[in-house]
């Protein structure tokens, strides 16, 4: 199978994505399916490529220019196909947006030349010798690779069949409709049976209307969106297809995110050496520059700073915290939109020794957070799947979260006395956070109960031994729907 992705941990990540894109494609090969990513040339990636060679030249097509096709392997061993394509990718910084934060303006050519080349190897037309059985996209990135497929004049026996994820519906790449002759997408095509969004040329639409079947990475998620108002207007046509729509919760990479064996530690932990974790705090404060307060608890997050991720939230709940006369501290990481970073630099000079920011994205500082916080917040308006309430409780962080798609599927309430090990919360409010807050720092207060929460967690299965056999029963039925059609 081919999975094209526009994001890969460790080279080029914004997000989750990129992790899935790591992880899963690895699970699918310990099953001993024969994947490759497909990807775009972005100079890390290049540079990151073992045993690179070039196999196949991409032919200029409509606005596209020529590219050639690498082939060779990712960090883990993962076999990948890469887009090389100058003029399209080599470019510093952020995969989607310029140094400004705006996106680069020609994103739509960039990332149809992705679902592009998928498609053409998708029917072996670039005769590699290869042909996958699925081709698997992600995200609008990928949302015309479905269609690139399906309008070809190519029997749907000839070609792979295709699954697309949505990882995010709120990201919908949309684009002026006078693209379409560029993106050598035919006029019939802009309808609502088709890539139209509300005037607009919607690769994600793209995605979810011509793909031969859906996934999402939470079971809830799944249900969400095909409501208001998580469906952001494309509930309608998820309901349709809901048959073909399967909730599969993202698994973690178990290797990377291991107290045992974590490089990033100050001090490795399992959950029977639990006082040892004790100095990844102790670290933590320092790199942070908090005070060292043994009796306060200690809250962290790492996250886009979004309005998805419900920072203000926090941001809204801490001077009551505060003002209650709480011995609480806060630790956060994370870069985006400038209001909210304002906000937190500004909660920071209000209480300096209690609160801490780092802007900016720091892997290494992210595991410190995780093994070194006493409980991690991620209060989400809305989380498709969430990887860090996974992380933090294989690291002994019980998990503070809003009860929403991927996190209400793997976070359990405190309240459970054998599983708890986590706090969930409804109300998307400071209200019902702070008090989530303060029923967390009770039970914080009591360490043979906040050892049970931890240790709750920590045995909890979050790899993707089974997540990835799911995709697998997906990937054969959509195999089996194109043997039908032949
Ligand atoms: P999303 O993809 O919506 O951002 P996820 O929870 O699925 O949310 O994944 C986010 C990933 O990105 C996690 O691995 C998280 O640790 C990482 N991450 C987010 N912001 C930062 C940051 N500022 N520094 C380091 N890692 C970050
Ligand atoms: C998206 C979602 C996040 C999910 C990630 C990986 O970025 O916002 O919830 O975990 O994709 O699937």
């Amino acid at each position: 199978m081919l999975f094209a992705t526009s994001e890969v941990a460790p080279l080029v990540k914004t997000g989750g994505l990129a992790d899935v894109s790591a992880s899963l494609p690895a699970a699918l090969a310990g099953l001993g399916v024969d994947v490759r990513l497909l990807l775009p040339g972005y100079p890390a990636i290049i540079a990151g490529m073992r045993e690179r060679s070039g196999v196949a030249s991409i032919a200029a097509h409509a606005g596209f220019p020529a590219a050639k096709l690498l082939a060779g392997a990712l960090p883990g061993n993962l076999r990948c196909f890469v887009i090389d394509c100058p003029a399209l990718y080599d470019r510093v910084g952020n995969p989607y947006t310029d140094s400004s934060g705006a996106d680069w303006s020609d994103n739509p050519l960039r990332f149809g030349l992705l679902g592009w080349t998928g498609a053409l190897l998708a029917r072996d037309a670039l005769a590699l010798g290869w042909q996958p059985d699925v081709v698997h996209g992600n995200d609008w990135q990928t949302g015309l690779m479905p269609a690139y497929l399906a309008l070809q004049a190519v029997p749907r026996a000839a070609r792979a069949a295709s699954v697309f994820t949505v990882h995010n519906l709120a990201f919908g790449g949309n684009f002026e409709p006078g693209l379409l002759p560029q993106l050598g997408l035919p006029r019939s095509s802009f309808g609502i049976d088709g890539l139209e969004y509300y005037g607009r040329l919607s690769f994600l639409k793209s995605g979810l209307y011509y793909a031969d079947r859906l996934t999402t990475v939470s079971p809830t998620y799944a249900q969400e969106i095909q409501r208001e108002p998580l469906g952001f207007g494309l509930q309608g046509l998820l309901a349709v297809r809901a048959q073909r729509l399967d909730g599969i919760l993202n698994g973690i990479d178990e290797a990377t995110w291991n107290p045992q064996s974590d490089p990033h530690l100050a001090a490795r932990f399992d959950a029977a050496k639990l006082d040892t974790r004790a100095r990844n705090r102790q670290a933590l404060r320092a790199r942070m520059g908090l005070a060292d307060e043994p009796d306060a608890m200690l809250l962290g997050l790492v996250s886009r700073f979004t309005e998805q991720k419900g920072i203000d939230l926090i941001l809204d709940a801490w001077p009551q915290l505060m003002q209650r006369g709480h011995r609480l501290q806060l630790a956060m990481l994370g870069s985006g939109d400038p209001a909210l970073t304002l906000r937190a630099h500004d909660l920071v000079r209000r209480h300096p020794r209690q609160v801490a920011f780092a802007e900016g994205f720091d892997e290494p500082l992210s595991h410190l957070i995780e093994g070194g916080i006493d409980a991690f917040l991620m209060p989400s308006r809305f989380e498709p799947c969430g990887l860090n309430q996974m992380y933090s409780q294989r690291y002994g962080t019980p998990p503070i979260v809003r009860a929403t798609g991927g996190l209400a599927d793997s976070v359990t309430d405190a309240a459970d006395p054998v599983d708890g090990a986590g706090f969930v919360f409804t109300q998307e409010t400071p209200a019902a956070l702070s008090a989530t807050i303060e029923r967390a720092l009770a039970a914080w207060r009591d360490p043979a109960r906040w050892r049970a929460l931890q240790q709750a967690g920590m045995r909890r299965e979050f790899g993707w031994r089974a997540s990835a056999r799911r995709y697998l029963d997906v990937y054969q039925r959509a195999m089996a729907e194109a043997a039908a059609a032949r």
